[in-house]
C-alpha cells in the first residue's frame, strides 16, 4: 500500500485530548523497555525528546535518569499544554524543560545531546530527511538516540483491523486519528534507506510490534 501524508501538528482540543487521555501504556512501556535494554538506566547528561505530546514518555525516561535533564519538543500548544500538566503532576518540571517549536528548528538551547529519543512523530513530518537531520546536527560522538513509530500496514484491511484490535473503545476522533498514522507511516525497508541518506546506517531498524518498528544505537 502507498503511504498517505497526514496533518503534522496535533492542534485540535478534541484530539489533544483523546491522545493525552487514550491508555498508550502497552507501546510507551515497550519504548522505555527498548531503551533500558539498549542503554541501562541511570544516564547523566541532557536529553531531547522530539514530538513530545503529552510528554508520557519523557517523564518515565526522567524518572528512571534522575540525574539527567530533557528538553521536551512540540509544535502544537494545546498538546504542550496537557504535557505542563503531566510534568508539574510528577513533579518533574524542573529537570524537563518544554519547547514549543515547530520542527525542524535550529535553535534549541544545547547544540548536542547525549541521548535523543521520539516516538510516532516521524510519519507526521512533512520531508523524514528533517527528521534524520536533527539527529545528526543535535547529536555528537555518543549520543544514545532511540525512535519508535508506527509501521504501515499491507492494505487498509489490515489497518482497519488494528484499528479495531486497539482502539475498540476509543473515541473516533482517535480512531480515525489512528488509521490515518497508520497509512502515513513509513515501513522498516524505507527507513533503512532514510536511516542511511542521512548517514545514520549506525542506527539499527528491527520490527517491535504488529505495529510498531523502532532504531536505536549510538552515533559514532
Ligand atoms: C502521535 S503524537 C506522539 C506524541 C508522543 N511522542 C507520544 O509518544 O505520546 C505526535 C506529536 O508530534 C507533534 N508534531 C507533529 N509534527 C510536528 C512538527 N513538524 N514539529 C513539531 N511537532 C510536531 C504533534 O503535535 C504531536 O503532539
Amino acid at each position: 500500500m502507498q503511504r498517505v501524508p497526514e496533518a503534522e501538528l496535533m492542534e485540535e482540543l478534541e484530539q489533544a485530548r483523546a491522545y493525552a487521555e487514550a491508555d498508550f501504556n502497552e507501546a510507551n512501556t515497550l519504548f522505555v523497555d527498548s531503551f533500558v535494554q539498549s542503554f541501562g538506566k541511570g544516564l547523566k547528561g541532557r536529553g531531547l525528546d522530539l514530538g513530545c505530546g503529552p510528554a508520557d514518555i519523557v517523564c518515565s525516561l526522567a524518572k528512571i535518569n534522575p540525574e539527567m535533564k530533557f528538553d521536551a519538543v512540540d509544535g502544537s500548544e494545546v498538546m504542550l499544554d496537557w504535557a505542563r500538566r503531566n510534568i508539574s503532576r510528577q513533579a518533574l518540571a524542573d529537570r524537563i524543560y518544554v519547547l514549543n517549536c515547530y520542527l525542524p528548528c535550529h535553535d534549541l538551547p544545547v547544540d548536542r545531546y547525549s541521548v535523543i529519543t521520539s516516538n510516532s512523530l516521524l510519519h507526521h513530518m512533512r520531508e523524514p530527511r528533517d527528521f534524520w537531520q536533527m539527529i545528526v546536527d543535535y547529536s555528537e560522538p555518543g549520543t544514545k538516540v532511540v525512535v519508535m513509530d508506527l509501521l504501515r500496514p499491507a492494505d487498509t484491511d489490515v489497518a482497519s483491523f488494528l484499528v479495531g484490535q486497539y482502539t475498540a473503545d476509543a473515541p473516533d476522533i482517535l480512531r480515525s486519528d489512528f488509521y490515518n498514522s497508520l497509512l502515513a507511516a513509513y515501513r522498516p525497508d524505507e527507513i533503512d534507506a532514510q536511516l542511511a541518506e542521512a548517514g545514520l546506517s549506525i542506527l539499527q531498524v528491527q520490527d517491535v510490534s504488529d505495529r510498531h518498528w523502532l532504531v536505536s544505537g549510538q552515533i559514532g
